[in-house]
């Protein structure tokens, strides 16, 4: 496909402007400031620039495409009435500078948003700076290691605790925060196992990093003495409530002991993500950690003349301070707090429960070739190995994602969680109907037959997409995306016989 610029035709226009009938006053732009060359610009009509844009689209595959069970990522349909109500200008016009008085719509936003993330987990303070769940972790250690430090513990509780389940931003965070990590294994079911647990728990722990249910989609029932086994060698316990969305309305972080979480309102609560787009990793605390927060924090005032007014209160003297420019990714916020007012108490419930139910249902009609890694009922996602299909057939999970490319759904995680060998993580997502999960276990069915019959078409997939397999580690490990005229992928054949037919590795 040709850039915009290769498309472009010398005096082509989208739009035709009257000439200007006053002349600028020739001092209009001061001298040294004025092009002394027209900008480079694609000259278009109006329809060539729509059908460029459509086509660059229709060659990304997103929600809006079909289903997308990517494990770990939580990516739902998120409701479009979200992004009208963020794109109100009441709400997207606003200056972070403006005098509170202006601004008190969004001050109440954000002061009802954080009592309903209370309410949904159980805690009683909300910051909701971070821009992203990773941003959220670290603003947690950063409250783990100023509690430690004004109790006079900060240098000896160095340790935070990991399960070897734990998603990879746990550990990194941990050690960014200042704290050596230490792993715990998990037990043959998939729980954290109590015992390891027990034996690496002590004076040393500043605290835990723990998602329920964990990143192997299951929900460990020992959280109770999990939390307790921490809390008496003195720790505190994190929740990473990126996995949120199927305990919502059912059970909260805040009654299984858990001391602080962040949230990833980008996966649960209605904003589109993937890309490194933008996020929300608002972090809730006990009240005891309050002081810690990061501020200033949106409250509410004492009602004056029976109005309730909103303000801004100063970060304590204990707070970490800041942990990201002004108030938070605001319009992330607007979203959240419209789903959820939008859901209610019944509707968050029903999320989670079709998010289980949808997960179940998919796990059952996946077939043999892709056993459950923990013989267990799953959460809202599971993890199976392709293992054995691999022995049979030398086809690796890898391929077998990149041959679900070409039955036209996204593919699932692959090779993570680390500890399940030839790992596949699926996530439905309650927003999937069951014709569509029945689609997605066909294609799930038809690679692992396609394995049997055809192994290299799935070593050399996909065969049907714009791009061909990339070699992801290259381009991860040595990004050139400088534009370069002539290097555009090459068009290629929907309905091309796929064997064979792959470009080289770009
Ligand atoms: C369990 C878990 N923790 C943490 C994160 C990190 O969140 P973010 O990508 O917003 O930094 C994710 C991301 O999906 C996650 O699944």
């Amino acid at each position: 496909m040709k850039t915009i610029f290769e498309k472009s035709v010398p005096g082509r226009r989208a739009v035709w402007f009257e000439p200007a009938r006053e002349a600028a006053p020739a001092d209009a732009v001061p001298e040294g400031r004025r092009r002394r060359t027209p900008p480079r610009l694609p000259e278009l009509a109006e329809v060539d620039i729509l059908r460029h844009y459509v086509a660059m689209s229709q060659r990304n595959y997103s929600i809006a495409s079909g289903p997308y069970p990517l494990g770990s990522c939580t990516m739902k349909y998120n409701p479009v009435v979200n992004e009208a109500v963020a794109a109100l200008p009441g709400f997207a016009s606003l200056h972070p500078r403006q005098p509170a008085a202006t601004v008190q719509g969004a001050l109440r936003l954000m002061v009802e948003l954080e009592a309903a993330l209370c309410e949904i987990t159980g805690m009683d303070a909300f910051t909701l700076q971070p821009a992203a769940g990773a941003q959220g972790e670290l603003t947690g250690m950063l409250i783990v290691r100023a509690y430690h430090r004004a109790r006079g513990e900060g240098g000896q509780r160095t340790q935070v605790l990991v399960p070897d389940s734990a998603h990879g931003t746990n550990p990194a965070t941990a050690a960014m925060a200042g704290f050596e990590v230490v792993a715990v294994p998990s037990d043959r079911r998939g729980n954290v196992d109590v015992a390891a647990l027990r034996a690496r728990a002590s004076e040393r722990t500043a605290g835990l990093m723990l998602t329920n249910p964990n990143t192997l989609g299951v929900f460990d029932d020992g959280i109770e003495e999990i939390a307790a086994i921490v809390h008496e060698a003195g720790g505190l316990v994190y929740y990473d409530g990126a996995n949120l969305n199927p305990i919502l309305g059912v059970a909260r972080p805040g009654d299984m002991g858990f001391d602080l979480v962040h949230l990833n309102l980008h996966k649960t609560f209605s904003t589109p993500h993937g890309g490194g787009g933008p996020g929300a990793g608002p972090v809730g605390v006990k009240d005891f950690l309050r002081p810690y927060l990061p501020g200033p924090r949106p409250v509410r005032l004492a009602a004056r003349e029976g109005q309730e007014e909103y303000g801004l209160e100063p970060p304590s003297e204990s707070s970490i301070g800041r942990v990201r420019s002004f108030y938070g990714n605001f319009l992330v916020l607007v979203r959240a707090y419209a789903y959820i007012l939008a859901q209610g108490g019944e509707g968050l419930r029903r999320v989670a429960e079709d998010a289980v139910l949808a997960a179940n249902y998919l796990a059952h009609e996946l077939g043999p070739d892709y056993p459950l890694a923990y013989d267990r009922r799953p959460m809202h996602e599971f993890v199976v190995s392709t293992a054995a299909l691999k022995r049979e057939t030398g086809v690796r999970a890898l391929d077998l994602a990149k041959g679900m490319c070409d039955e036209g759904v996204h593919p699932p995680t692959v090779y993570f969680p680390l500890t399940v060998e030839e790992a596949m993580m699926v996530e439905p997502t309650e927003t999937e109907a069951v014709e569509n999960l029945d689609r997605l276990a066909a294609a799930f069915r038809r690679v692992a037959e396609i394995a049997r019959t055809d192994p290299e078409r799935l070593r050399t997939a996909p065969h049907r997409t714009p791009a061909a397999r990339l070699d992801e580690a290259r381009a991860t490990r040595h990004p050139d995306l400088r534009y370069r005229p002539g290097l555009s992928l090459p068009e290629r054949d929907p309905q091309a016989a796929p064997a064979g037919a792959a470009a080289p590795p770009a």
